[in-house]
């Protein structure tokens, strides 16, 4: 979708394959093609979105608020009938089971339904005049400018929309790429956004980063990068942009976040939270439990009873009832998954459970490795899919000294009963991360809720409420008293 045309393509395109294998013998199922888009369309959608923007005097920043809203009310109307084609293609082209794939696409829907409402809440809250030592001021929230947009395959359709929306509705022109799994989902929505917004206000290109987002980048007309993914490709994009100053950066990246089982934890309900915060969706989630603390005084069966409980997960394909674990859309990750766990067994780690690391072409089962030390490469990766790292600490000391020096800062579970000794580590965990979860595993919603990251977990914060503002400036008229 460029400047409000659904081209016709004719160039060269890239083929779309599920790993879900639709035959006995196993083979990738082909879904479709996407277009192949390089320095033309890359220059046709700058010139598109600038002209939608034009240095703020264009047709979309300048519009009513009740006009925009009016153009995101038609889109999630006519989205909402897309439902039934994106959920298959959001079991097809990642692998999330059906009931995680409706909830990604209600959530959305929900999403949009209250960024509205927040929106008119903000231009009401903007109507009021504030008085300071003799200045009146009536603060206003302006947009940006172009913004670049692209979305992680994890929640190809939820998270991605955790940033265009807000970034539409505050008056800002969107070019959209999509994430490299969860790409072909966006076509039944092109028409939807076709019809609701103007020309040039939301431009979706297809194609390698470096072949159409870099010239989008270096052409020094982004506003701001708007990112879910991984960090490597938000600073090789960032350094591309001529102008550094002048950009924005909204970022979601990577994460470690540690599960702490004190000794007097609840162990079924650890264990419980610890399954569903390390697995669902096979650990692909930047909210995952990626490495767990176990007091030593509680390992042995804490260990013994969360490799029994993972050995017990159903795997399947996404559209089988009951199904926990499912496919892996990335060809490569068991392997990348084997490798980290060849390399901590070299190092003295053992799998404590039975059918840990068992392998099939598309899908490694969940492995869970004791003891992990520091040397192994686990412990410093941020795996995104089904291992899950055991440590022991002795002292509380030891996994708040290690979050400390960690490069990462999104969120931490605590388990305990004791509020005497919760307490006083809430206020120490406060400061190593951005959410502290009690007796439960992390997530990022509702989306009520601010959903960010220390050091190089994120840039900026989201949530309903927070994204209109990253996604805004804030400005004000004042005149004096006489
Ligand atoms: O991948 C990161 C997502 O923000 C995780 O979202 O906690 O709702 O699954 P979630």
């Amino acid at each position: 979708l460029v400047d409000g045309v659904l081209k016709q393509w004719t160039g060269n395109t890239t083929p779309v394959y599920s790993t879900i294998s639709s035959t006995e013998e196993y083979a990738p199922t082909f879904l479709g093609t996407i277009p192949a888009m390089g320095q033309d369309v890359a220059t046709e959608v700058i010139l598109a979105a600038e002209h939608a923007y034009n240095n703020g005097q264009g047709m979309w920043p300048t519009m009513k608020v009740a006009d925009r809203i009016k153009c995101v009310e038609n889109f999630v109307t006519q989205m909402k009938a897309t439902r039934t084609e994106v959920v298959k293609y959001l079991m097809w082209e990642i692998g999330k089971s059906l009931p995680d794939s409706e909830k990604e696409f209600d959530r959305t829907v929900e999403y949009i339904y209250d960024t509205i409402a927040d929106y008119k809440q903000l231009d009401r809250d903007c109507a009021r005049f504030t008085k300071s030592q003799g200045v009146n001021a009536m603060v206003r929230r302006g947009p940006l400018g172009v913004v670049l947009c692209l979305g992680p395959y994890n929640y190809p359709l939820n998270e991605t929309f955790t940033l265009l929306i807000p970034a539409i509705i505050m008056g800002n022109p969107v070019i959209f790429k999509p994430a490299k799994h969860g790409v072909l989902l966006i076509s039944p929505l092109l028409k939807a956004f076709q019809s609701s917004f103007p020309k040039g206000v939301i431009n979706i290109i297809y194609g390698r980063g470096r072949d159409v987002a870099s010239p989008i980048m270096k052409s020094g007309k982004v506003a701001v990068l708007a990112l879910i993914g991984n960090s490597k490709s938000a600073i090789a994009l960032q350094d591309q942009h001529p102008n550094k100053n002048r950009l924005r950066l909204i970022l979601g990246l990577e994460a470690k976040n540690p599960a702490i089982i004190l000794p007097d934890a609840d162990l079924d309900l650890a264990i419980q939270e610890c399954i569903t915060g390390t697995l669902s969706f096979n650990g692909q989630r930047c909210t995952a439990l990626k490495i767990v603390y176990v007091h030593e005084s509680i390992a042995t069966e804490f260990n013994r009873r969360f490799a029994e409980k993972v050995d017990a997960l159903p795997f399947g394909n996404p559209w089988e009832k009951g199904v926990f674990l499912t496919p892996l859309p990335e060809k490569e990750k068991p392997q990348y998954i084997q490798g980290l766990i060849d390399d901590a067994q070299k190092q003295g780690a053992q799998i404590l459970n039975e059918k840990g690391g068992t392998h099939s072409d598309n899908f490694i089962f969940p492995a869970v490795l004791f003891p992990v030390t520091k040397k192994m490469r686990v412990y410093h990766e941020e795996q995104f899919g089904p291992l899950v790292p055991i440590m022991t600490f002795k002292d509380i000391q030891e996994p708040l000294n290690d979050m400390a020096e960690s490069n990462y800062g999104q969120q931490v579970s605590l388990f305990g009963k004791d509020i005497r000794t919760i307490a006083p580590l809430i206020d120490t965990l406060v400061n190593l991360v951005c959410r502290v979860n009690l007796n439960s595993s992390c997530q990022r919603g509702p989306d009520l809720y601010p959903f960010t990251g220390r050091k190089d977990s994120a840039v900026g914060t989201l949530s309903i409420h927070d994204a209109l503002r990253s996604f805004s400036i804030r400005t004000f008229v004042a005149s004096k008293d006489n």
